[in-house]
């Protein structure tokens, strides 16, 4: 009588608990990280069961690793808000361009920032990098209709930004970083195209601030990135506090 054994109701009773556990950790962002629940696949990257619906369940320096923007939602990359809310003109004067270098935008998209570039070094080129074709078109026929000639279309696989040795003055990535599926070995990549002495300019939401409205894996602190950016050899320079939402972070290659 009213033992474990002969009460018909304690299984489901376990169930209930145990998928409400299961529900509380998904609604609560995942943040609690089970041992058994980590697959040390490698290591550099790291795979949890548990993790963030907007995330890949991949994690490189305890990140989760956010899933990419599908091409479909290329509108959203051209939405009229964002001259406010990222205020782009200002992002690529601080950029401190001269007019010929060779600058590679890392996660170009529909290009947004690229024809925002290209003006600003005649002699030089934007190497629009990304790994989905359908955006590279979208850049391609722009730079047709608008009869610019320094942007070029470039297709990166997800581990590499093809990009030719010692060739590129600046690498930017604006809201793409924390999308790269291996962004240790696209880190190592953009290095590798840095002339000694190139930057990295790094531009993110950020993850400090949990007011800023873009989902949790879509933004990062500047620890993080700092971090990450460390990992690869490059050294921080600055950070500009400029941009209402964004770190706008700056690194540099050494110069040998
Ligand atoms: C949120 S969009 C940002 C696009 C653009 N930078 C902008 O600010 O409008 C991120 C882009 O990064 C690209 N991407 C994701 N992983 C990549 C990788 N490993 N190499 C190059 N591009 C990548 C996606 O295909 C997507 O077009």
């Amino acid at each position: 009588m009213g033992t474990k054994e002969n009460n018909p109701s304690f299984p489901l009773r376990i169930v209930v608990v145990i998928v409400v556990i299961l529900l509380w950790l998904t609604l609560s962002g995942w943040r609690i990280q089970l041992p058994s629940a980590v697959a040390e696949t490698d290591t550099v990257y790291q795979e949890r069961v548990i993790h963030s619906s907007d995330g890949i369940g991949k994690f490189y320096m305890g990140r989760e690793i956010a899933k990419v923007m599908g091409h479909t939602e290329a509108l959203w990359l051209e939405r009229p808000s964002r001259e406010v809310t990222e205020q782009p003109q200002q992002v690529v004067e601080a950029l401190d361009l001269k007019p010929t270098d060779v600058v590679a935008d890392i996660g170009a998209g529909t290009g947004y920032f690229s024809f925002r570039i290209s003006p600003l070094i005649p002699e030089g080129k934007v190497l629009a990098v990304d790994i989905q074709p359908e955006m590279l078109d979208i850049i391609d026929f722009l730079e047709k209709e608008n009869n610019i000639t320094n942007v070029e279309p470039i297709l990166g696989s997800i581990t590499d930004p093809n990009l030719p040795k010692e060739s590129v003055d600046l690498a930017l990535m604006v809201d793409a970083y924390h999308e790269f599926e291996y962004p240790k070995e696209m880190m190592e990549g953009i290095v590798r195209s840095l002339k000694p002495g190139g930057y990295v300019v790094l531009v993110e939401y950020r993850r400090e601030n949990p007011l800023i409205l873009i989902k949790a894996l879509h933004k990062m602190t500047q620890k993080q990135a700092r971090q990450e950016m460390k990992a690869v050899g490059l050294q921080w320079l600055e950070t500009k506090h400029f941009l209402p939402e964004q770190h706008l972070m700056v690194f540099q290659k050494p110069k040998n």
